[in-house]
């Protein structure tokens, strides 16, 4: 239907009828004022594309020095590491997850992997999670020749039907984790939290936020009297030797970007740097011996920090159809139900040395970064720091609306279970229940739509 004919229908039906969220003009009349400049989605970093290769482009503003150095981090970020000896990109393993960044960040998105955190109960280092004993930090499902495999992680789905307003239902996939074949005994207090990988685009912006920032969203959420109290993860920073405030990774562990990527290197790949100079695993016999076969470390520092700043300095896409009625009203429910409480639309960078291009930037992350309790059907029962099992960082929404396109799926949360985005908020719960509820009982059908709309152009 042309939306021109949809709105002569929708005034037809009005008369006498109190029309909400109809997607006319006619009727949005009452809706905020649209700012006539409105914030871009990665500020001046931003790139108009909209296909498949939208999460790949440098930041819009990089002089030529750092347009260098970004593409020296693409080639590392694409590297496919083999095991040692080899001539180039030797050092995989023994025990890894994947071969290369992209493989498990395809086109910079996230695949369908998924990988298991694994530790046991305990404190372990600085308030850190403590490590299995003969395992590393991250269940490695493969091997090179040679050496076994730690385990296999297997996953099983079932369906769980949940109802909505006006007639429609939705099917939730409810997975169940267990770890099988491990190479040794795998005790059965262990605590595993299966994670799939996160886009990354725009981090350098998030890793410009100061600190005492978010520190302020926290009081202000603690400050209002809804369900949504925020808090920063504090954790350990491994080259400052000090504890601070924690923004990636699914639970806010890394304090920077270079110690995850550093942590990728090691516990994804089983490649050491100077950052993380001892094998994966410590402990496991095969691990030790495999040390012998390469010059440690695999990596070095400089690789290191241009896979960083890669990921520090890509662009972030544009928003699209941000003219759509449909969108427009989207965008005022995403506000009006308690979205915008987590997901705060937009940010402002601070100064971060060695990356101009994100500094002093307004930009539109929609996150806080912030730990939620997110309920108990989200938990994954493993503390990390100050987060518990049912605590999760609000993740980025930025080009939420182009990721099926990039990717080939639309799976999302830290495990992927849901397959859409209206399963996505379906799995809200804890501090964002009462959100949730909203859009599962208050908006119609036709507004669910439409804040799905939104949600697409971002
Ligand atoms: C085996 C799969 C895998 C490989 C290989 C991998 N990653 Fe990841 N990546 C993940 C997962 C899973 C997460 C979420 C981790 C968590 O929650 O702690 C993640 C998170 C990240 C994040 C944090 C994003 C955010 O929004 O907080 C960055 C940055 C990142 N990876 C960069 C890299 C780089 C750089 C490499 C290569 C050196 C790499 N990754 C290799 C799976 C992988
Ligand atoms: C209390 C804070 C909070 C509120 C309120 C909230 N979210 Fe979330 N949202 C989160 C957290 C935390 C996650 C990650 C949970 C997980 O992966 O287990 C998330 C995940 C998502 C995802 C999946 C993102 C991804 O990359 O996998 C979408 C989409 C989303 N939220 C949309 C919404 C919408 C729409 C609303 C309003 C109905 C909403 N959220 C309300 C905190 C919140």
């Amino acid at each position: 239907m042309t939306e021109d004919l949809r709105c002569a229908i929708a005034l037809f039906l009005a008369a006498g009828l109190a029309v909400v969220g109809s997607g006319c003009d006619a009727f949005t009349s009452n809706a905020p004022e649209r700012p006539s400049d409105p914030v871009r989605a990665g500020g001046e970093t931003t790139i108009e594309s909209a296909t498949a290769n939208a999460f790949t482009f440098p930041s819009a503003n990089l002089s030529e020095d750092a347009l260098e150095k970004h593409q020296a981090g693409d080639v590392a970020f694409e590297a496919t590491f083999v095991s040692a000896p080899a001539a180039v990109n030797g050092g995989l393993g023994p025990a890894f997850s994947n071969a290369s960044c992209e493989a498990c960040h395809p086109a910079n998105g996230r695949s369908r992997q998924i990988l298991a955190h694994i530790s046991q109960p305990g404190g372990g280092p600085h308030g850190g999670p403590k490590s299995v004993d003969g395992f590393g930090p991250t269940l490695e499902e493969h091997a090179i020749v040679g050496y076994e495999n730690e385990a296999d992680l297997n996953v099983t789905y079932r369906d769980s039907v949940v109802s909505l307003s006006g007639g429609e239902t939705a099917t939730l996939r409810v997975p169940s984790y267990s770890v099988e074949n491990a190479y040794r005994p795998f005790p059965s207090n262990a605590m595993i939290s299966p994670r799939t990988a996160l886009p990354v685009i725009g981090l350098g912006l998030l890793e410009a936020i100061p600190p005492s920032t978010l520190r302020r969203y926290a009081r202000e959420q603690a400050a209002d009297d809804d369900a949504v109290t925020g808090e920063v993860n504090m954790v350990w920073n491994e080259t400052e030797q000090e504890m601070q405030v924690g923004r990636f990774g699914w639970k806010a562990t890394a304090p920077t970007l270079r110690q995850q990527t550093a942590g990728a290197y090691h516990s994804d790949m089983g490649v050491t740097s100077p950052l993380r100079p001892t094998e994966n695993g410590a402990g496991q016999p095969p691990h030790e011996e495999a040390d012998s076969l390469d010059n440690d470390p695999e990596v070095t520092a400089q690789t290191v920090d241009e896979a960083t700043f890669y990921v520090q300095s890509l662009g972030v896409p544009a928003r699209r159809n941000t003219d759509d009625p449909m969108v427009q009203r989207g965008e005022d429910l995403f506000t009006e139900i308690g979205c915008a409480t987590c997901h705060r639309p937009t940010a402002e960078s601070g100064r971060l040395e060695s990356v101009p291009s994100v500094s002093t930037q307004r930009f539109a992350p929609y996150t806080d970064l912030l730990l939620h309790d997110m309920g108990p059907a989200l938990t994954d029962g493993r503390p990390t720091f100050d987060a518990s099992g049912r605590e999760w960082r609000t993740p980025p929404l930025w080009g939420l609306g182009l990721r099926d396109l990039i990717q080939g799926h639309n799976e999302l949360l830290h495990d992927g279970r849901a397959q859409s985005i209206r399963e996505a908020i379906l799995w809200h719960g804890g501090e964002a229940e009462p959100a949730r509820e909203r859009f599962r009982t208050k908006l119609t059908p036709e507004e669910r739509d439409n804040l799905v709309a939104f949600l697409r152009s971002l």
